[in-house]
């Protein structure tokens, strides 16, 4: 045992002290298992045992979290939740107003939970005032991710607009690479679509589209746009990308087959699982032509009600590990985000965390802070699903026409609110 994860043991116990008696069992529900995400979960597990408690792994593929929802409602539904379920953004409302979380303001308090998480991230980690979650990271989604050889090869830079990025994937596809490695999911469709949306949009159009749900700038001209260079970014991606998971794409860029990823930082994970470093063996960058703009996406885990009293103990101990400094660092070391603290020393991180963590704070005061859409940060699961369907069967329709795209997604997004 090091001395950091003694004394994290020493302060967590006491205020939450694990006596053997009431030693208890969390039931972990996450959806963390490529290779850069099962690194950074194993440390909340052992620092958990750390405590005397025991960690029951309740992992469900599938990137984005969709598979691992489903689950969750049927389990729930059969009224055996598990201890915490990784739940983000809007949902902690839904699960929040159907009765089913607990309440964590005894551990937040002593925590100091709110000194020293920003308020727009506290706010959405309550329900009806009362912390029912604790959040994990701040993702940053709107990265580009290259391999710099292959760019060389192609006798190309990274390219900051999106029309530098298509000029840069005719040559990368004419000297043999992918030029952009992706996986058709829907999920993964979305990422792509809401950074070019970004770009196009601008953040204040992005938000009046993506969080107001604004029926004129869903189906405006600019959306026209959006859908128009959305396409085109099609022609760069390879025939057997439908269904591929995010973590294969990455690994595309990482062996060189493919140049680029437009993806969130958890693929930042995948490069520090296989031992690249960053400005050697990748680059990241901001997503073409959103620079200064930040999409955020902050991992959270909710807290279920549950009876047995040592199992309580044990998940308030973990609510209260998640916000540990150390945990912090190390969990977000692995898993290619920034910690959710504002008090963090940032010592031990790279010129990647350090630029999101710079962009994050700068962001916040230009208005180019957004929420992601695609990962349910900025509207209900309801009209998220109904944009993920107009988004990913425009993509992969070869005939669709970007002005129905953008009339549909109004229509589609009107239905479901
Ligand atoms: C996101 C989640 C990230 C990452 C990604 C791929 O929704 O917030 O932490 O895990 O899915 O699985």
């Amino acid at each position: 045992m090091n001395i950091n994860k003694t004394l994290l043991t020493l302060s967590l116990s006491a205020t939450f002290l694990p006596s053997l008696s009431n030693a208890g069992e969390v039931e972990v529900l996450h959806w963390w298992t490529s290779g850069g995400e099962a690194k950074s979960v194993q440390e909340l597990k052992a620092m958990l045992e750390e405590q005397g408690h025991s960690w029951k792994d309740f992992a469900v593929a599938g990137g984005g979290g969709e598979s691992a929802m489903t689950v969750l409602k049927t389990r729930a539904v059969s009224g055996n939740p598990p201890s915490a379920a990784q739940i983000k953004g809007h949902d902690i409302q839904e699960w929040g107003g159907l009765g089913f979380l607990t309440n964590l303001d005894d551990v937040a308090q002593s925590g100091k939970w709110d000194d020293v998480v920003p308020t727009m991230v506290t706010d959405v980690m309550k329900f009806n005032g009362e912390y029912v979650a604790v959040p994990v990271n701040v993702h940053r989604v709107n990265w580009l991710w290259a391999n710099p050889e292959v760019l060389k090869k192609a006798g190309v830079g990274v390219p900051k607009t999106l029309d530098e990025f298509f000029a840069a994937a005719e040559k990368i596809k004419a000297a043999g690479y992918i030029p952009l490695a992706h996986g058709g999911q829907p999920w993964q469709d979305a990422t792509v679509f809401e950074a070019v949306a970004l770009d196009v949009l601008g953040s204040d159009d992005y938000r009046k589209a993506f969080v107001e749900l604004d029926m004129d700038t869903l189906s405006g001209d600019k959306m026209v746009e959006v859908f128009t260079k959305f396409k085109k970014v099609h022609d760069y991606i390879d025939a057997n990308s439908p269904g591929r998971d995010w973590n294969v794409a990455t690994s595309m860029v990482i062996n060189g087959e493919a140049a680029m990823q437009i993806m969130g930082d958890w693929a930042k994970g995948e490069f520090t699982a296989a031992g690249k470093v960053p400005g050697k063996d990748y680059i990241c960058a901001p997503a073409p032509g959103t620079d200064g703009q930040f999409t955020h996406n902050v991992d959270s885990f909710a807290f279920f009600e549950i009876k047995d009293e040592a199992n309580v103990s044990a998940q308030k101990a973990l609510a209260a590990t998640i916000l540990d400094k150390d945990f912090q660092e190390v969990f977000n070391l692995n898993k290619g985000s920034i910690p959710v603290r504002t008090d963090m020393d940032m010592s031990a991180f790279d010129q990647c965390a350090l630029d999101s963590m710079a962009t994050f704070k700068a962001s916040a005061k230009t208005g180019d802070l957004v929420p992601s859409m695609a990962h349910g940060m900025s509207t209900t699961s309801y009209a998220q699903g109904a944009i993920y369907d107009v988004v990913t069967n425009f993509f992969n329709d070869p005939n669709a026409d970007p002005k129905e795209a953008a009339q549909k997604l109004a229509k589609a997004v009107k239905a479901a609110i």
